[in-house]
């Protein structure tokens, strides 16, 4: 099932998320469904927050040709990050159509439980490591605009909310 993605500002996007502590049904449908919402909208990524959910899920596929590589990731963490420094431009699902580049750890080491409840651990690099520590950040509360100077921070959030107004009028 596809569900409605939030749109940026909204509290819910600003607030930290709870660990999972065990896959149960819905959760294991949580994931299934932040999949598919992701590649509809279509994205390389989503955070459960995204969809109103808080707690620390996210989702990702960073794959733009060739088979499609699904991952769920329960409980990520950033266990190592390299000195070495890259820029991406950054979008969001959260924030439509906006993009600005973000300078990140070029490489990044993740733990996280995967859906069988089994503990993973595995070295990112390029668009992925960017993606990787963009989802954890939404479990976090933050997004990629808090990187951003103020005055595109906030000239971004005023077009979301202007965004909002108008899907609000239908
Ligand atoms: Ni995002």
């Amino acid at each position: 099932m596809i569900r409605d993605i939030l749109i940026h500002p909204d509290p819910r996007l600003k607030k930290p998320c709870e660990p999972v502590a065990v896959v149960t049904d819905e959760l294991a449908q949580l994931a299934v469904d932040m999949l598919e919402t992701m590649y509809d909208a279509p994205g390389i990524g989503l955070a459960a927050p995204q969809v109103g959910v808080m707690r620390r899920v996210i989702v990702m596929d960073c794959i733009k040709d060739g088979p499609p590589e699904p991952m769920v990731l329960l409980n990520p963490q950033v266990i190592w990050s390299s000195e070495d420094l890259s820029t991406y431009e950054e979008g969001c699902l959260s924030i439509p159509d906006q993009y600005a580049e973000v300078k990140r750890p070029a490489a990044v080491r993740v733990r996280w439980m995967d859906l069988n409840g089994e503990e993973q651990e595995r070295g990112f690099e390029g668009l992925w490591a960017t993606c990787v520590q963009h989802e954890i950040d939404h479990l976090d509360g933050k997004l990629f605009i808090d990187y951003l100077g103020p005055l595109k921070r906030q000239m971004i959030t005023r077009k979301m909310e202007k965004l909002k107004r108008e899907r609000a009028r239908g």
